[in-house]
């Protein structure tokens, strides 16, 4: 039997994670589940919101479930540290980027899809003046570790920092007049390891799938060095390996754009860390935000492998009584693991079985009834987290 770490983090992380897991063992997937502690009361009792214990669960099972966590600033971490641990130097980062470092989860994709009678699909107005649907099926690869949250950033950089940007033409005319001290560098680099493997992961994804196209939507004619090389590379690879398959080049400012305009026409789409995050976002929009965006982490290497909703932990929501927040965003994370362990049957059956949900329209949450999310919605007609639960359960059998 195959063991998965749990990890359920803050807020509504926990709930959303409990749900899920009824959800796949009413579908019959047979699995043990070890709780790996991550989050802000581990921060705050222990001084280590990813203790070493989380690590090592995830070294040995290689495969995590995700809620969400609690992250807030530097100073207002350190003011929440119990008493005991203020005066040891420590200083607050957040888990789940500390997780994708740690486990070099470089490959991160985050489908959307939508769902037939979602009330939040996008809809636009066509040439004949009439409501239009479209019909969006998206899969954002997002290079989940180096770019511009590489975390290599100075403000007031050190001598030798300052004395090698100097050292650039244009550094030195744009940026030369100014004081060291009141100069902030973030930087954005690629390598070609990752780049590579982030572009073969979306070609890949494209042939097992049948998806036409894969876009590369960076700024290459701006960001001629690492966009540049993201796009060099898609062409390399599309010739030797996929020519089957087309390959469209995008900017991301016009991406961003055309989202809007024409979101069926775009198959796989693949961007570095900050582009695709900010992509990500954009096409979960269309399909019905954050209660539906799903994730996968992994590194291809050691199969390790973290899947999670793109939200967030949700405080306010965290203490209702009855909590209403839409689970499906976990429960559709839970089915890229399934896939990733070729465990497609069930997750196929899972993948139904919320189509069904959605489509029927009789069970929906708070979201989906576009009302504002307060403890009474579920004496209004919208469905607890749980009672979404046991109507996608209903529909396994
Ligand atoms: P959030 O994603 O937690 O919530 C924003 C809003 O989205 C909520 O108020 C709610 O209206 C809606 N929402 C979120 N999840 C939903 C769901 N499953 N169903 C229906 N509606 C849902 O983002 P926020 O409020 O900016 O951050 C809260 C905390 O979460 C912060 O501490 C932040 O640092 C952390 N966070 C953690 C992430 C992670 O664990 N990967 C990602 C994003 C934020
Ligand atoms: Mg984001």
């Amino acid at each position: 039997m195959r063991t998965i770490v749990a990890m359920p983090g803050d807020g509504i992380g926990k709930v959303v994670l409990d749900e899920t897991i009824r959800v796949l063992d009413a579908a019959g997937f047979e699995a043990k589940y070890v709780e790996g502690d991550i989050g802000w009361e581990f921060w705050r009792h222990e001084g280590d919101a990813l203790p070493q214990r989380t690590i090592d669960l995830l070294q040995e099972h290689k495969i995590g479930l995700f809620g969400a966590i609690t992250s807030k600033p530097k100073d207002e971490a350190f003011d929440e540290l119990d008493a005991e641990l203020k005066d040891k130097g420590l200083v607050y980062a957040s888990p789940i980027v500390r997780l994708r470092q740690h486990f070099g989860l470089d490959i991160c994709a985050r489908p959307c899809k939508s769902y037939e009678g979602n009330p939040l699909n996008f809809i636009r107005r066509g040439a004949d003046g009439g409501i239009e649907e479209p019909i969006v099926d998206v899969v954002i690869f997002r290079q989940n570790t180096e770019g511009l949250y590489g975390g290599v950033e100075w403000t007031n950089p050190p001598k030798e920092v300052h004395d090698a940007f100097m050292s650039h033409p244009r550094f030195k005319q744009n940026f030369g007049w100014a004081p060291k001290e009141e100069v902030s560098i973030s930087t954005r680099i690629f390598t070609k390891k990752y780049t590579e493997r982030i572009v073969r992961a979306a070609f890949e994804h494209a042939k097992q799938y049948g998806y036409k196209s894969v876009t590369v939507a960076e700024k290459p004619n701006v960001i001629r060095e690492t966009s540049g090389m993201m796009y060099k590379m898609a062409q390399q690879i599309q010739k030797a390996d996929y020519p089957e398959i087309e390959l469209w080049n995008t900017n991301i400012d016009a991406q961003m754009m055309w989202l809007t305009k024409n979101p069926e026409t775009y198959g796989v789409i693949v961007a570095g860390n900050m582009f695709g995050d900010i992509i990500s976002d954009g096409f979960a929009g269309l399909i019905g935000g954050l209660g539906f965006a799903c994730s996968a982490q992994m590194n291809p290497e050691t199969g390790i492998a973290v899947f999670e909703p793109t939200h967030g932990s949700a405080p306010k929501y965290a203490d209702y009584e009855t909590s209403i927040v839409n689970p499906i965003a976990m429960v559709e994370s839970a089915c890229m693991m399934l896939d990733h362990i070729n465990e497609n049957e069930i997750a196929t059956k899972i993948r139904k079985a919320v189509a069904e949900v959605i489509k029927e329209a009789k069970v929906q949450t708070y979201d989906m009834k576009k009302m504002s999310g307060r403890a009474d919605v579920v004496t209004k007609g919208a469905a607890s987290t749980q009672q979404m639960a046991d109507a996608i359960i209903a529909k396994l059998k």
